[in-house]
């Protein structure tokens, strides 16, 4: 599937300002192209079995509006804070679909989780310890993983790879193998394994080498619990989120259809065709689970196909679908170089700016109307927000047209992880957001332009 092109962005921009969407006060706007979105999500679903539990990171897009649209196209969400949990809930998300991911769950948290009947991934042994205690006092319909670092290695991208050697996350499987083995053996609810190796910067092998680990384990704790209590314990394997996106036209993005099929190819029971006979074995074991029922409970049935898979995919489902635009207040011209200041900048690209080795965007110029601009600049472009501070250049030295004070920029890809990591810093009201459909046929504001309400209510 191809990043939204500048024609195309130009086109839908030109149609929000005729429908009278882009008021003077909106000096940026933030779109999501929601059929591309939808898009995406029917080839990820096309790519794994039917069965399987697609939560979507919530970190990556929180979106209300946009989150009850996979709510209702039939995904879940994978919630990395109790905040991100309810929300889900407030918004209509099943429990079951909810799966629930923070390294730092309170007693309170837990217990509320498992009283939802909420899909638990633990990160530690202190947390599983006080989940069993809390199962005794209480009734669950919740399944319960654990997060387990395969300690494959760190992508190119150190802050957001969690699969090295030393992890923050998860038990590491190496140090603890024997401690993990016991902790199945001992606890009979403990029926799902959670890995995520990181977050862009991954390549497709590093991913599939995390799962192949991970399935590894499954398949030798599956045979352990099937010779001491006769059943294979695991049934539901968690994947984790991380397919790498392409931010930029020259590199070619990882396809969904290249990974599932290199991950069937690593770990085939994660895909097999659990409602059909299989070569070798004449019985199908239980039909698969309709996609959005809830998890298989711990001690099914003994069928090593009877697996359920969940993703946790956040950058690769919302990314490419939004872009940012932003009107050039000012331009100004030094020695080699000019600099157009833009509405947006660290508030709504804190990566960009902090780290800007990592995360780079394309941008495309329009005019005043909407319409690309096109020519050669004498002076590369530095691109500056509006923040008090010198760091806050969401790009240095981009080749741009002249840019005129009135025109836009376009910063493309910027759905996910983007205005979830919004910051207050300087008070700037946060932008607009509108998505649309069929290139601009139709759009629905999915969230307003702050007020002066919204500032005061969060300073008190
Ligand atoms: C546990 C977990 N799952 C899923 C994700 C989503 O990753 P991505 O957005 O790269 O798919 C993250 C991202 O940090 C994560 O920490």
């Amino acid at each position: 599937m191809e990043n939204l092109t500048p024609g195309k962005i130009s086109s839908a921009f030109k149609k929000a300002l005729q429908a009278g969407l882009i008021r003077k006060e909106d000096s940026a706007v933030i779109f999501y192209d929601l059929t591309f979105l939808k898009e995406r999500l029917s080839s990820l679903s096309s790519c794994f079995p039917a069965g399987t539990l697609h939560g979507l990171a919530v970190k990556a897009c929180p979106l209300s509006k946009v989150m009850q649209l996979t709510k209702e196209l039939g995904y879940g969400v994978e919630a990395a804070s109790m905040g991100e949990v309810k929300l889900a809930l407030q918004l209509g998300f099943d429990p079951g679909m909810i799966v629930y991911d923070s390294p730092v769950k309170t007693i309170e948290e837990l217990e509320f989780a498992l009283l939802a009947g909420i899909h638990l991934n633990l990160d530690n042994f202190s947390e599983l310890e006080r989940v069993k205690t809390l199962l005794k006092k209480l009734e669950s319909k919740s399944t319960i993983g654990i997060r387990i670092n395969p300690q494959i290695g760190e992508g190119s991208i150190k802050e957001s790879s969690v699969a090295g050697e030393y992890s923050k996350f998860g038990v590491p499987l190496r140090f603890k193998k024997n401690e993990l083995i016991n902790a199945f053996l001992e606890n009979d609810f403990l029926s799902g394994m959670h890995l995520h190796v990181g977050s862009q910067g991954c390549p497709l092998e590093m991913l599939v080498e995390g799962t192949g680990k991970l399935y590894d384990f499954m398949l030798e704790v599956n045979r352990l619990t099937s010779e001491s209590k006769g059943y294979a314990q695991v049934t539901t394997f968690d994947i984790g989120g991380g397919l790498p996106v392409s931010y930029s036209k020259g590199r070619q993005p990882v396809p969904m259809e290249a990974y599932a099929l290199a991950l069937k190819k690593r770990a085939p029971l994660l895909f097999s065709e659990r409602s059909l006979p299989v070569p070798g074995n004449p019985d199908p074991g239980p039909p698969l689970p309709a996609s959005g029922s809830p998890l298989p409970a711990p001690g099914s049935p003994l069928h090593d196909h009877s697996i359920r898979l969940i993703t946790e995919f956040g950058r690769w489902t919302y990314t490419n679908p939004g872009w940012t635009i932003s009107r050039v207040e000012y331009v100004k011209h030094d020695p080699g170089v000019s600099t157009a200041m833009l509405h947006v900048g660290a508030d709504l690209f804190v990566r960009e700016c902090l780290n800007p080795k990592d995360w780079l965007h394309e941008y495309t110029l329009l005019d005043g109307e909407g319409n690309p601009r096109t020519g050669n600049s004498v002076n590369p472009w530095n691109l500056a927000g509006p923040l008090c501070f010198s760091g806050d250049i969401l790009a240095k030295g981009v080749s741009l047209p002249g840019v005129q004070e009135g025109d836009h920029i376009v910063i493309h890809d910027t759905g996910g992880y983007t205005f979830s990591m919004w910051s207050r810093y300087n008070s700037r009201f946060a932008p607009r957001i509108i998505g649309y459909y069929n290139e601009g046929e139709s759009f629905v504001v999915i969230k307003e332009r702050e007020e002066i309400d919204d500032i005061i209510r969060f300073w008190t």
